[in-house]
């Protein structure tokens, strides 16, 4: 079920310090064995418990003189000559090699450029054309990110295909001899349930199907290993835990053995052998570059490339560790600190089936996210009643997580109207973790039995196929952008 280079579990178990230590004193024990640790100065930071990076990753200090020389200097004094002498026109396959360490790929198969949705786009209906004609249908992960199941639908149509949404756990076992491709997200981003690709990825080849992922609650959070695994497509975002900057490229990974075949539908000039031939037809370039469209992005693209400095020496294992780490650490936290039955852990409470995101059931979530935001605890809100954090182990510190519990508890008990507060917003820590040592409440069942997954057995899940009257003022943006929807507080980011 997990990847191979995942530990089973994470610094919580090394670092415990008996039951004696207090949370407190816990959290900065844990602090301090981080091999990570000094990783945060690698970030610009603040005083706020920034838990959204699983939407957008926190700034990279290096991104900054790095745009300002590609602005004055590549843009403004080299103008047109930087296409080649400051590296631009290959900074798609350049920075695609950066990134495929992390998500497990030897170089040249990946390419940046272009949104996910776009990728997705690419990958699923090449995918199509890479298998026989009577393969007549498509899976899609039945709560899958929104865009992917919208570009699955439309890839069906124009392909002459069949949609059919499977949940991700049962997707090896749908797949059958009419099935084409399937189109998974390795971590969901709702309730941050890590997939099992290894298995998922082998039970569809066994039924002669291929495999596309979507990484993008996964990379960089936790080891992805594509080529060990034989993925065949995966395509992934970099805002998030690759801290690539608000609407940074994605990527788009196409298997080695299937570049000569990969067929793409949007083939524009720069995936062409000769671009600057300017052919009247087309034939394609050979290796990643098929997955390109059009002229790069390029001041995005360059931010990506400074932002990945962040991974010099670091190992993605330490990172998974700390990931792991925190998580449960959190949910210790709130257990010990939140009032009983307020939230309901819909994270995996197993490590080999859980991301770097806790996501809480709570009736009022969109309220209390707000009110959290405002203390200076930054999460994001999914309607109609899911509070997410998610842990991004580079910068993220077990204080944070203890004060964003904390906070998190008095708001709760704010809002409960409970005569019992235990202390104002936004106390420190270091005020005491009496529940904590007095033996405080389990916190409600931290996934398996008592998870409650959406079930919706026609059509893929969407996010509003729940929607509920949580709309309210925009917030800043996030995951799911939806033109049709007025984001709710703290909604707005991918
Ligand atoms: C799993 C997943 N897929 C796709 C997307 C959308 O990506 P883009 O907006 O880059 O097309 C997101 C955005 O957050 C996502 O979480």
């Amino acid at each position: 079920m997990s990847e191979p280079t995942q530990p089973t579990a994470g610094p919580a178990t090394d670092l415990t310090g008996g039951p004696a230590m207090d949370l407190t004193a816990r959290a900065a024990a844990l602090d301090a064995g981080d091999p990570l640790a000094g990783v945060r100065d690698r970030f610009v930071l603040d005083d706020t418990v920034y838990l959204d990076g699983n939407s957008l990753g926190a700034l990279p200090t290096a991104v900054l003189p790095r745009l300002t020389d590609v602005v004055t200097r590549e843009w403004g004094r080299l103008r047109i000559r930087s296409w080649e002498e400051s590296g631009w026109w290959t900074a798609p396959e350049r920075i695609g090699d950066r990134i495929a360490p992390l998500i497990g790929a030897a170089p040249g198969q990946v390419v940046v450029g272009d949104s996910t949705s776009v990728n997705v786009f690419k990958a699923l209906v090449a995918a199509v054309r890479m298998v026989p004609e009577d393969r007549t249908e498509i899976l899609v992960d039945a709560t899958t990110f929104p865009t992917d199941g919208y570009i699955a639908q439309s890839a069906a149509r124009l392909t002459g295909r069949t949609l059919r949404a499977v949940p991700a756990a049962d997707m090896g076992a749908a797949a059958g001899p009419r099935t084409a491709v399937a189109l998974v997200n390795h971590v969901d981003y709702r309730t941050g349930r890590l997939h099992d690709l290894p298995g998922t990825t082998a039970a569809l080849h066994a039924a002669g199907a291929l495999a596309v992922w979507d990484l993008c609650h996964s990379a960089g959070a936790l080891p992805v290993a594509l080529d060990a695994h034989g993925v065949d497509l995966a395509v992934g975002c970099t805002y998030k835990y690759l801290n690539g900057g608000p609407g940074a490229p994605a990527y788009l990974y196409v298997r080695r053995t299937h570049q000569p075949r990969f067929d793409s539908p949007l083939p524009g000039w720069n995936s062409h052998a000769d671009p600057f031939a300017m052919a009247p037809g087309y034939t394609a370039g050979e290796g990643a570059v098929r997955g390109r469209v059009g002229t790069p992005e390029m001041l995005s693209l360059l931010a990506l490339d400074a932002a990945l400095d962040v991974w010099d020496g670091v190992s993605v294992a330490d990172v998974r560790a700390k990931s792991l780490g925190l998580s449960d650490f959190f949910l210790e936290c709130v257990a010990a600190l939140v009032p009983a039955g307020r939230v309901e852990s819909v994270t995996p409470a197993d490590h080999a089936a859980r991301g770097s995101q806790v996501s809480l059931r709570c009736q009022d979530a969109g309220d209390v996210m707000r009110e959290l935001t405002a203390l200076g605890v930054v999460g994001d809100f999914r309607r109609p009643d899911i509070l997410r954090f998610g842990f991004t182990p580079l910068y993220t510190r077990y204080a944070d997580a203890l004060r964003a519990a904390h906070v998190l508890a008095a708001v709760l008990e704010k809002a409960s109207g409970s005569s019992a507060t235990r202390g104002e917003a936004g106390r420190s820590p270091a005020d005491g973790d009496r529940r904590a040592q007095g033996g405080g409440e389990p916190l409600v069942a931290a996934g398996g039995a008592t998870e409650h997954r959406p079930h919706h057995p026609a059509g893929h899940r969407t996010e509003d196929g729940t929607r509920s009257a949580a709309g309210g003022p925009a917030g800043h943006r996030t995951e799911d952008p939806a033109p049709h929807l007025t984001p709710g507080p703290t909604e707005g980011t991918p």
